[in-house]
């Protein structure tokens, strides 16, 4: 279905034309005054350098071929040469039935479908989920199930961290606690126990540990770095137990992840790489791309036009371990070789921009992807605490997510209990829905490039542009259908012209959602969704303090409204949905 400024361009395109003027001057928008008019074209004015006339006469041109357009209640030509409309109440509320009638809201699903891998989340197995994380699996999900919801085939991959030296200290630590296991005797070659020799628990004590330790003992970082280069190489016993790490990471990364609402199609790591890496390290060779430089492997990648320095992308270390950029690359090999993406979207920290470009232009110097596929990094700013400074615990080191959750769901908690008309079982669930939404939406109706202060008091106000105030919104227009079914069948409902300018208010914040959603896929920017839903959800609620809904005498009439907030409430639920989170009952 064509979105209604697209139809309203259109007709005055052909205003343009019937006049004698180019039809490319009838481009209109929305209207930067809102007081004056809905719509406005301001083409008469380019066209008058053209035409060598005045702007105005020009516009009163076009204005003549669309006097009796029913489009309009109102067009005017305005000094300088200004179009200004007001779309006919009859027009819009046709328009308004047809989003009702369908279940898409009238957004199209795409006719140009593309194949597109999101790399979010980004956890390191062994160390729990830190607030940094928060960030990528918030904003990479809502990315997924927009672009989903457009229609494109997406897939999307949590790119495990599990390959690095945290593997070797772990391993080494585990050495040293328990060096009779099988896993460390290298003449061992029956099979190895299904059960792993370490819990959840003690994986996250040993690793903070480990590393601890091994920036103090120089002769135990090297046990590391060699334990992390013979499981590199693939040494059996160190196999097995980087196994057992990733099983119960994952177990417990998912479950993480669930409360968050997020998921994963693919639960794919660095290590996944591993097999790629000699052929394509072998590749780049025979290329004549890679060579030595101080012992390390490099591949050139810098620009003639880049403004800053860009290092050469190291392929292996001197002692030919690899590193985050071999396995970035490698990576990219089985994703071409399995999906054939047409694009590949990196959701991750700003401060990783530098390693990305590297990655990607080497990436297509060497061949690993095809030319036109599009590598697009999307670079997140930083969470930080009130201070202003990335966020910390009280005692200064990184915030546990599950900590940061747990604060923020006692809050809202203690906010729903205020008002008590739940029992506390109720309260509690209410607390854990409302809190993501709290948490999601603080997120992400900032532009993602840029940092933001987690601030619990305003995020879980539910006044300003907050979750729990589009909540509040949807449930006060879920209640008040449910008392509507409570006598009347829910069949039937058409949207009518509406009669207050409140009511044509909410019908032309309505019709924006097609955009909204498009521009969201498009830029990959969910901000532009909450920005939508902020002004849906004002709209709304001028509108619900100015009219008399389920009081309303004339049934036709209250069936009309109870199309229109009906309609509200199913865009406003999809749109939540896109952003991942959903609307309890009641609040
Ligand atoms: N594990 C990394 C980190 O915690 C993020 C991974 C991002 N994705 C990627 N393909 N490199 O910083």
């Amino acid at each position: 279905m064509n979105q209604l400024l697209d139809l309203i361009t259109e007709e005055v395109k052909l205003a343009f034309d019937k006049a004698g003027y180019d039809s490319k001057y009838g481009k209109t928008s929305l209207s930067n005054r809102p007081d004056l008019c809905e719509f406005q074209c301001n083409g008469a004015m380019a066209a008058a350098k053209e035409y060598k006339k005045a702007p105005i006469m020009i516009a009163e041109d076009v204005l003549s071929n669309l006097k009796d357009n029913k489009m309009f209640s109102e067009a005017e030509a305005v000094k300088p040469g200004f179009l200004n409309f007001k779309i006919s109440g009859d027009y819009l509320s046709k328009y308004v039935e047809k989003m009702h009638s369908d279940d898409r809201f009238g957004l199209d699903v795409t006719d140009d479908k593309k194949t597109i891998i999101i790399d979010y989340g980004g956890p390191n197995v062994a160390k729990p989920l830190h607030v940094g994380h928060l960030r990528s699996a918030v904003i990479g999900e809502s990315i997924k199930r927009t672009a989903r919801y457009i229609g494109h085939n997406v897939i999307g991959d949590v790119h495990l961290g599990d390959w690095g030296l945290q593997m070797g200290l772990i391993i080494t630590e585990l050495r040293e606690r328990q060096p009779n296991l099988c896993y460390f005797d290298e003449n061992f070659d029956g099979e190895y126990p299904e059960e792993a020799p370490f819990t959840i628990a003690e994986l996250e004590e040993i690793y903070p540990f480990a590393s601890g330790k091994s920036k103090e003992d120089e002769e135990y970082k090297e046990k590391a770095l060699e334990a992390t280069k013979e499981l590199q190489k693939g040494r059996r016993g160190y196999k097995a137990l980087l196994n057992h790490i990733l099983t119960i990471s994952v177990n417990d990364l998912k479950k993480n992840y669930e409360k968050l609402n997020v998921s994963f199609d693919l639960w794919k790591g660095e290590s996944d790489a591993e097999e790629y890496i000699d052929d394509m390290v072998q590749s780049m060779k025979d290329k004549g791309l890679a060579y030595e430089s101080d012992g390390a492997l490099v591949v050139d990648v810098k620009l003639d036009s880049d403004k800053k320095e860009v290092p050469p992308c190291m392929i292996l270390k001197s002692d030919g371990a690899s590193l985050y950029t071999t396995t970035d690359l490698a990576t990219l090999v089985w994703r071409v070789k399995d999906y054939k993406p047409d694009r590949i979207i990196y959701v991750v920290d700003n401060r990783q921009e530098m390693h990305f470009v590297q990655v990607f232009r080497c990436a297509k110097k060497a061949g690993v992807v095809p030319e036109d596929t599009d590598l697009e990094f999307l670079g997140f700013g930083t969470m930080n605490g009130p201070n202003g400074k990335p966020f910390k615990t009280r005692e200064g080191g990184v915030m546990r997510l599950e900590y940061l959750l747990d604060e923020i769901n006692d809050k809202m908690y203690e906010k729903i209990r205020e008002n008590d008309n739940m029992t506390e079982d109720e309260a509690k669930k209410v607390a854990s829905i409302v809190s993501l939404a709290a948490v999601k939406y603080g997120d992400l109706s900032n532009q993602a490039s840029k940092d933001y202060i987690f601030d619990v008091e305003k995020f879980t106000s539910s006044e300003g542009n907050t979750g729990p105030y589009i909540l509040y919104t949807i449930v006060r227009i879920k209640s008040i259908l449910n008392k509507y079914m409570q006598d009347n069948s829910m069949d039937n409902l058409h949207i009518l012209p509406p009669e207050s300018e409140c009511t044509k208010n909410l019908m032309l914040e309505i019709v924006k959602y097609q955009n909204a959603i498009i521009s969201a896929y498009e830029e990959s920017a969910p901000s532009k969704i909450c920005a939508f839903i902020y002004d849906l959800c004002n709209s709304f609620n001028h509108f619900y303090h100015e009219t008399k809904i389920l009081s309303c005498e004339d049934l036709e009439k209250k069936k009309g409204y109870i199309a229109l907030i009906k309609l509200t409430k199913e865009v406003l639920e999809q749109c939540i949905d896109l952003l991942g989170f959903s609307a309890p009952e009641k609040m």
